[in-house]
């Protein structure tokens, strides 16, 4: 990890110094920000030095503040689009008969880079599934699983009779998979998939938190072996996604929020 200094443009404010959450950087005898060496290899690559240099002064890695996408000068969402968009968020059981473009999907994997991880390691892969016939393998093979273990004896019923209770025939299955031994891989991948469940909304496109899939694909040999994951990976989270057949009128009530303060 190297920093790059334009000593014209720095105005010596020690923000990005301030600013690094291991603090890797110090002035040096001018007065100008340089890592320190030691600190070196503890660099997450968050980029946050360069992000938050005013002057644009400061190239991290070989990337320079002009190469970088701008940041929005005031919040992206105000805070009644915000409060809409989590009350308005359902989970969406019941699609029209209409594929998820795979060119919005790829836009929507783009986005996610974004989302926050553990060290900012970004271990989280996606494994996609828009195949009607591999989505409806996944899901019977989900079903034996519960079925085998005399669980939820309602859903295997179900499925004899046509229905499908696991992914409710969705179109699309996003399944979140990291390796076992990455430092906190339940959670990236659950923060990598509700950023999916909300991303998704911005183009119409409904999700459910595919639960029960995600059980059996860590726990049914043969549903792993069909996934064919990297060595040493496994499912962490997974969406099933799809264009709601139906509209909610009413937002569901909740129970209040459990909050104290220490
Ligand atoms: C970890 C997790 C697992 C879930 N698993 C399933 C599931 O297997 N099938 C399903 O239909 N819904 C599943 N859900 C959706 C919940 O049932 C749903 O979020 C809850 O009933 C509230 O409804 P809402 O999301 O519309 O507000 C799951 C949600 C989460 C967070």
């Amino acid at each position: 990890m190297q920093i790059q200094i334009n000593t014209e443009k720095c105005k010596k404010d020690k923000i990005c110094i301030i600013e690094c959450p291991f603090n890797i950087l110090r002035e040096n005898s001018e007065g100008f920000p340089e890592i320190i060496p030691k600190a070196k290899d503890v660099c997450m690559r968050c980029g946050h030095c360069l992000a938050v240099c005013p002057s644009d002064a400061l190239t991290f890695d070989g990337l320079a503040p002009e190469n970088c996408e701008p940041a929005l000068k005031e919040i992206a969402v105000d805070v009644p689009a915000m409060e809409a968009l989590l009350k308005n968020r359902r989970s969406v059981r019941v699609y029209k008969n209409k594929p998820v473009e795979r060119e919005k999907v790829a836009h929507l994997m783009d986005m996610l880079r974004w989302a926050p991880t553990a060290k900012n390691l970004q271990p989280v892969h996606w494994l996609l599934v828009d195949d009607r016939d591999k989505i409806h393998e996944l899901a019977k093979m989900t079903v034996q699983w519960l079925d085998q273990n005399n669980a939820y004896p309602g859903i295997a019923a179900a499925w004899e009779t046509g229905e499908d209770m696991i992914l409710r025939r969705a179109p699309l299955i996003a399944i979140a998979h990291t390796a076992t031994d990455a430092l906190i891989p339940l959670v990236d991948c659950s923060i990598a998939v509700t950023s999916l469940e909300l991303a998704a909304t911005s183009y119409g496109i409904g999700s459910f938190w595919a639960g029960f899939f995600m059980m059996a694909a860590s726990r049914h040999a043969p549903i792993a072996q069909y996934l064919n994951l990297p060595e040493n990976h496994a499912v962490y989270a997974a969406l099933a996604l799809g264009y709601p057949k139906f509209k909610y009128h009413h937002i569901p009530e909740r129970r209040e929020a459990k909050v104290t303060w220490l």
